[in-house]
């Protein structure tokens, strides 16, 4: 684990989004009923490397899946998103190295005019950039630190790029709840203008005893991806939660359609954050995030109602997992 250190911290409070909006959240979180704390703090770079971890888990099939989507089909996607000229690539959320890689190279230097990844995290979207950029010289990486689940601030479009792209792989859709997810798809498609793209990567609804296998892994690396949100609070924000006092709980909602995952106080306890005391019931949650599973017609209603609509979609064979190419709607 990583000991309590002062220049991490410090790093946060620099960045444009950091320590501030992060205190904000947590005791804003904290102190509504049921109490809450939003997805996106899990990723720091320990949270990140965690997460890495996930993936290559038995149970966690869904990057595995959707990797293996592209890797059959990205020609045929890629052939799709340049159909009408060549495109800028936008990615909110920019984490995911390998997808993609796989995207920008099927579309190639005569399809791709330019990269955009949108992040919160400065220093990871730095190093992201300057790899992208050294695996493909063609490529221009246009960077933007950002929060994207409070808009998406594009540059003008390259003179070149006949239409934008929005990719949002990974079923990061999944953590926000059905209002959210359809404003966040709204903004996509007023970044999109009338001719662009949304591809948009969704986990499938399934066997229930899978998805609870998927976060509840036997070698407990969810659970340490989970509990790191209390670790970076005790680093980032001065919090004194003890780690072995929460316990990781997660389960599969069918009707809802979302993977609950949640932090459950093992005893009745106060914790302190930014000079405010919480108690906590024993027994009572924290809960962290929602990771909504779709059926295909669900996300294409979903797509209309922020005025996308479905143009293609590629699953894998067990359709556990889909990617849907939307466009904006007549
Ligand atoms: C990155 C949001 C898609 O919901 O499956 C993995 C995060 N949480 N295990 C997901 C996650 C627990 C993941 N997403």
């Amino acid at each position: 684990m990583t000991p309590l250190d002062g220049s991490r911290a410090s790093r946060a409070a620099r960045s444009p989004h950091g320590a501030t909006a992060f205190l904000q959240d947590a005791v804003a979180g904290l102190r509504s009923t049921p109490k809450r704390i939003s997805p996106k703090y899990f990723y720091d770079s320990e949270g990140s490397l965690l997460f890495d971890a996930i993936c290559e888990l038995p149970e966690y099939y869904v990057t595995r899946t959707e990797l293996s989507i592209l890797e059959a089909k990205a020609g045929e996607i890629a052939a799709s998103l340049a159909a009408g000229g060549p495109c800028r690539v936008v990615e909110p959320g920019a984490g995911s190295g390998t997808k993609t890689r796989l995207l920008l190279r099927a579309l190639g230097p005569k399809r791709c005019v330019a990269y955009v990844p949108v992040d919160i995290a400065g220093d990871h979207l730095e190093q992201t950039a300057a790899q992208l950029r050294d695996e493909n010289p063609w490529l221009r990486v246009v960077p933007i630190a950002a929060d994207f689940s409070e808009g998406l601030p594009l540059p003008e479009a390259d003179a070149r790029a006949a239409r934008t792209v929005v990719y949002f792989p990974g079923s990061t859709i999944g953590n926000f709840d059905p209002d959210e997810a359809r404003r966040l798809l709204a903004r996509f498609r007023e970044a999109i203008g009338p001719k662009g793209h949304v591809l948009l990567g969704v986990d499938l609804k399934k066997d229930p005893a899978k998805l609870h296998a998927a976060y509840n892994d036997s070698e407990g690396v969810t659970a340490a991806f989970n509990k790191n949100v209390l670790r970076r609070m005790n680093v980032e924000l001065g919090a004194d939660f003890d780690l072995d006092a929460f316990h990781h709980y997660a389960f599969y909602a069918p009707v809802p359609g979302r993977i609950e995952m949640h932090l459950v106080s093992a005893r009745r306890q106060v914790v302190h954050l930014g000079g405010h005391a919480f108690t906590f019931e024993d027994g009572e949650s924290i809960c962290t995030e929602h990771s909504h599973k779709y059926d295909l017609a669900t996300a294409e209603r979903l797509g209309r109602s922020a005025g996308l609509s479905l143009a293609d979609s590629w699953l894998d064979d067990g359709r556990r997992f889909a990617i849907l190419l939307f466009h904006a709607a007549a």
